[in-house]
């Protein structure tokens, strides 16, 4: 009642506001309504997708958890990476075999346990996400599949509220520099970039070397050009390692510790 009474008295000054920036108004309507859409159909997107996995995979096995995740996107809209990629992902995980891993967008935790079931045994995943309801939902899935809180850390919060908090998560042993040998992006393409330069940064990337996987899904391609350019700008330290179609891999190492690549 109160808001009406104030705004009364204002309508004028509004009307005339928004005729003179009508153009910029109705772009910030517009934005607004898509970022709440977008909000609502993610929610439901998540809510579902964990109601079918939760009720649908054998309990305890990760490959079950992901079988019932790949089945559930064969019919329904996902935002999980496909099967494809997740095999592409174990390519990369195979080969690295990463101690410390940090995942940017767990949305429901799909990525997540790819990544886990393919961890040594001492390995460790970080893994961040924006929502809260998609990251306890997300962390759910990740205990349905079997993993424990001492093979795991879930971050609700943003990447770049995150990644500056990271280093008590990590267990950095100043000692012989170990950091993150395993960076995978799936969040916010616009973040990348600032996100792999506050990585840089904080000294999280392990100077022996890291594997950082950029998933961009088709029609985004376009946003992972600035990450690009600050990588090929920097061929002391960084090198792409593959481009598939939704998935490049880049390699991090610091000149000194450069060997073998
Ligand atoms: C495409 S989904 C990730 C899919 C996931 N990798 C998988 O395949 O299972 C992107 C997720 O990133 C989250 N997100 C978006 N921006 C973020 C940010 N800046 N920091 C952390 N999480 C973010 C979204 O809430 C969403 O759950």
């Amino acid at each position: 009642m109160w808001l009406v009474v104030v705004s009364v008295p204002l309508l004028p000054a509004i009307l005339m506001v928004s005729s003179r920036y009508r153009v910029k108004v109705a772009a910030l309507c517009h934005r607004a309504l898509a970022w709440t859409l977008r909000l609502v159909r993610g929610r439901v997107c998540v809510k579902s997708t964990h109601a079918f996995v939760f009720s649908t995979c054998t309990h305890g096995k990760a490959d079950s958890v992901l079988e019932t995740f790949d089945l559930y996107s064969e019919t329904h809209p996902s935002l999980c990476i496909s099967p494809q990629t997740g095999e592409a992902v174990d390519e990369v995980m195979r080969r690295v075999c990463p101690s410390r891993a940090l995942e940017l967008g767990m949305h429901c935790g799909y990525t997540s346990v790819r990544l886990l079931r393919l961890l040594p045994p001492a390995g460790r995943l970080i893994t961040v996400e924006l929502d809260p309801l998609t990251a306890d939902l997300g962390e759910e899935v990740i205990l349905v599949a079997g993993f424990k809180h001492s093979q795991f850390q879930v971050l609700t919060c943003s990447s770049a509220e995150a990644i500056p908090t990271l280093h008590p998560f990590l267990e950095i042993d100043q000692a012989t520099s170990e950091g993150l040998n395993l960076v995978l992006m799936d969040h916010d393409p616009q973040q990348y970039l600032p996100d792999l330069l506050a990585l840089e940064r904080e000294e999280l990337l392990s100077p022996s070397g890291c594997s950082v996987i950029l998933i961009h899904r088709k029609q985004r391609a376009d946003d992972i050009r600035g990450i690009l350019e600050h990588i090929r700008a920097r061929p002391d330290c960084y090198c792409i390692k593959s481009e598939l179609r939704s998935m490049t891999e880049v390699f991090y190492r610091q000149e000194s510790t450069k060997g073998d690549r």
